[in-house]
């Protein structure tokens, strides 16, 4: 046995488990350490030692070399390929140095002579053999929480984000399709991209597409591929994102804004699962899962017909709604801070905290933007800041000018009926205008039944031209 130096520390206490097929030896070893503090398990069962090994939560592993079905070098094999932090010390009766020098190649701790010379000796292997592991835990943990890329954190602790959260751990165990909806900013993409990286598929590629960035023809052919010379410009074979995202997931941003063609084809994608590039008369098996991002109301589209209602119902197998940020305020605090730590890292300032006059602001502004808006703000006060806080003259001027005054107004007084019909116009005018002279997409944004719109712009029309407003009602 090597001499090794008596090592006393409180640290040296560990979790060990005892594996030999001699009883007496695995009594032995369980007295002396559990004298010495350490916590012991024995195996019992020689002929179980592998599972009895790989199942045991323990720092350390003494197996026999010479068990009586099996060699103790398996069992170190084993442990070192499923748990290669565990330590194993391998005992022997038979320490030649040929036996002992395997056995350190293969991954040993050290090799310990029976019988014992010294049992303080051996305490004291076992207890660097525990601490080492230990160590090597600690430094993998530290390693998971510096190393995990922060800036795609989800952050939120609202009721409503948890919901989101639920919903994506949910759908990250199964590959059906996922339709996130949210306005513009509210981190569609960034719940994609987590459900991808919670999947199965995490270790093959997440391929985004934006629907709306490409021409027709273009956001075909880098979908499905084209064949040379299937149009102009179309000089090689080109592979598709589908067939490039094989394996894992393809996100289809603004799905909305999808053309009706290339729809049709995404239909017949997911529900053959497989693509036809353009121009071939060949199709390719593909396996990958689709989620699909919208800020539009598609049931509009379809309403429209600019979207298949087969397609969405295929897609929309899992709904994920974001809410807007305004709708959750008390996340913006968290999110806030996110952002700035984030921020303040990469330009290495040292700020780390908002005033409290400058957190009131940002929970109460209407981000319209949503978290998008309110990163860029909060990295825009990083660039500027030169103390460690961020106060409220580092937030743009549009959260902190106090809320427009009502227009003084010199006009003569009118009476009240009148100047109710004169906002009425206007407002109807607008509302008409907003929704793309859709009356019944008017009535939805202002908040009323279609019906009662309707009279508002009968009466709104009977206003501004009186022989018309019989057609306004007809309509
Ligand atoms: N819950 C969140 N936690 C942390 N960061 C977020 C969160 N939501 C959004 N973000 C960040 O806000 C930015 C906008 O998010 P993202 O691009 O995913 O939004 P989107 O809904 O896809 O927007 P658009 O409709 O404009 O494409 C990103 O930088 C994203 O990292
Ligand atoms: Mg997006």
């Amino acid at each position: 046995m090597r001499v090794r130096e008596a090592y006393v520390s409180d640290d040296s206490r560990g979790r060990v488990l005892v594996i030999d097929d001699d009883e007496s030896i695995e009594r032995l070893v369980e007295a002396m350490l559990s004298h010495q503090g350490f916590e012991v398990s024995r195996c019992g069962d020689y002929t179980q030692a592998k599972a009895r090994a790989l199942e045991a939560q323990v720092e350390v592993v003494m197996v026999d070399l010479h068990l009586a079905e099996q060699s103790g070098l398996d069992v170190l094999d084993a442990v070192k390929q499923a748990k290669p932090e565990v330590e194993v010390i391998v005992m022997t009766g038979d320490a030649t140095a040929r036996n002992a020098m395997a056995a350190v190649k293969r991954g040993a701790w050290d090799v310990v002579t029976k019988p014992f010379e010294s049992f303080a000796d051996v305490a004291a292997t076992v207890g660097k053999a525990a601490d080492r592991c230990r160590l090597r835990r600690h430094a993998s943990e530290l390693e998971r929480l510096v190393m995990a890329p922060r800036p795609d954190a989800l952050v939120g602790e609202s009721e409503s984000m948890l919901e989101v959260f639920r919903l994506i751990e949910r759908v990250s165990r199964s590959s059906s399709t996922v339709l996130i909806t949210g306005e513009s900013g509210t981190g569609k993409e960034l719940v994609a991209n987590a459900i991808h990286k919670r999947s199965a598929r995490a270790r093959s590629a997440f391929v985004a597409v934006n629907c709306s960035a490409l021409t027709p023809t273009l956001l075909e052919s880098e979908l499905f591929g084209h064949v040379k010379g299937s149009f102009t410009g179309a000089t090689k074979n080109k592979r598709g994102l589908f067939e490039a995202a094989h394996g894992g997931t393809l996100f289809l941003d603004e799905i909305g804004d999808m053309p009706l063609a290339t729809q049709v084809h995404l239909l017949r994608a997911l529900q053959e699962g497989e693509v036809r590039p353009v121009g071939s008369t060949s199709s390719v098996k593909v396996d990958v899962r689709v989620i699909a991002a919208t800020n539009a109301e598609l049931k509009r589209a379809i309403a429209a017909g600019r979207f298949r209602e087969d397609l969405f119902y295929r897609i929309n197998v899992v709904a994920i709604p974001l809410p807007a940020l305004r709708t959750r305020p008390d996340d913006v605090p968290r999110l806030a801070q996110h952002f700035l730590t984030d921020a303040a890292q990469r330009s290495r300032k040292l700020i780390s905290r908002f005033s409290p006059e400058a957190l009131r602001l940002l929970v109460n502004a209407p981000w319209p933007g949503n978290v998008r808006e309110l990163q860029n703000v909060v990295e825009r006060a990083v660039v500027l800041a030169q103390g460690d806080e961020i106060g409220p003259e580092l937030l743009p001027p549009t959260l902190t000018a106090p809320p427009p005054a009502p227009p003084v107004d010199d006009a003569p007084l009118v009476p009240l009926h009148d100047a109710r019909r004169a906002f009425e116009r206007d407002y109807v005018a607008r509302a008409l205008r907003a929704a793309g002279g859709d009356v019944s997409a008017a009535a939805v944004l202002a908040g009323v039944d279609a019906s009662v719109f309707k009279k508002l712009v009968k009466v709104a029309r009977a206003v501004d031209n009186p022989v018309d407003a019989p057609r306004a009602l007809a309509s």
